[in-house]
């Protein structure tokens, strides 16, 4: 089991380049991948096309309610219940979608969160994946809180700009406060000028991060999104589809 991490500033490609190696996994037949849409704009399922998927949020508003309605069953068991019901529902061609959707703002993702770590570690992590890849928002303390924080390998995605390249750092010292453990920091570069390249590398190594490569800019993920197709459609030889088949070769070699 190997669990991956998706990191980076907004809009840099975090819910791309997850979407382009769990393509890469699928096609491979690598094992059993489940990918964690952990982005409250839950992304990752439409660029998969795994939309209409239940999200975790939706099955704690069903949790409240049996809760009330059979005081007699403990909580945890309601909870496994219904999260396995969750991960069943959320099956697709080749892999499971796990959508953790809005829902911190109520408040009642917050009173659950010790559960939700309990059953993700006893499901998630003990359970029958390989693969585990997480879209993360945010950052690190944001999914350590929903999950146990143990990430093998933390994939930052960078452009060349100060403000993409600062976040490398501030992802590493989060982790350290929160207590997550991340055994690899990995760092892509996306949509980054061939001349601007050396710069993420360097920054990455400064930190002692491996630096993995680059997606190119790929006119076809427009093309792909204006007919409303997926990840799936783009054709093989597709510039960002090759380059996300080197950097998985780079993570399972690992
Ligand atoms: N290599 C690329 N080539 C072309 N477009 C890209 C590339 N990477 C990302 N994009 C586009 O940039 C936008 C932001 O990417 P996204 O993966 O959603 O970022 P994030 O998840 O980090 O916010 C999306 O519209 C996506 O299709
Ligand atoms: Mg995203």
């Amino acid at each position: 089991m190997k669990i991956l991490g998706f990191f980076g500033k907004g809009g840099t490609g975090k819910t791309t380049l997850t979407a382009l190696i769990l393509r890469e996994l699928v096609r491979r037949r690598e094992g059993t991948v489940l990918a964690v849409d952990a982005d409250a704009n839950e992304c990752l399922a439409s660029v998969l096309g795994a939309d209409g998927t239940p999200t975790l949020s939706d099955m704690l508003q069903k949790y409240k309610r049996q809760r009330e309605e059979s005081p007699e069953l403990t909580g945890i068991d309601i909870f496994q219940n219904l999260f396995d019901s969750l991960l069943m529902e959320g099956e697709q061609d080749g892999y499971e979608m796990l959508i953790m959707g809005r829902g911190e703002g109520s408040g009642c993702f917050c009173a659950v969160n010790d559960l939700l770590q309990a059953v993700f570690e006893k499901t998630v992590e003990g359970g029958t994946y390989s693969y585990l890849l997480m879209d993360c928002e945010a950052g690190v303390e944001h999914i350590a809180r929903k999950t146990s924080g143990k990430i093998n390998d933390a994939i930052i995605v960078t452009d060349a700009s100060k403000v993409s390249l600062d976040t490398l750092k501030r992802i590493r010292d989060v982790a350290s406060e929160v207590g997550a453990t991340i055994e690899r920091y990995y760092v892509v570069a996306n949509k980054t000028r061939p001349e601007m390249l050396e710069k993420v590398k360097e920054a990455a190594e400064s930190l002692g991060f491996k630096y993995l490569g680059a997606i190119p800019e790929d006119p076809n993920f427009t093309e792909v999104a204006y007919q409303g197709k997926t990840v799936f459609d783009l054709p093989d030889d597709s510039p960002a589809v090759e380059a996300a088949r080197k950097i998985t070769d780079q993570i399972l070699g690992a």
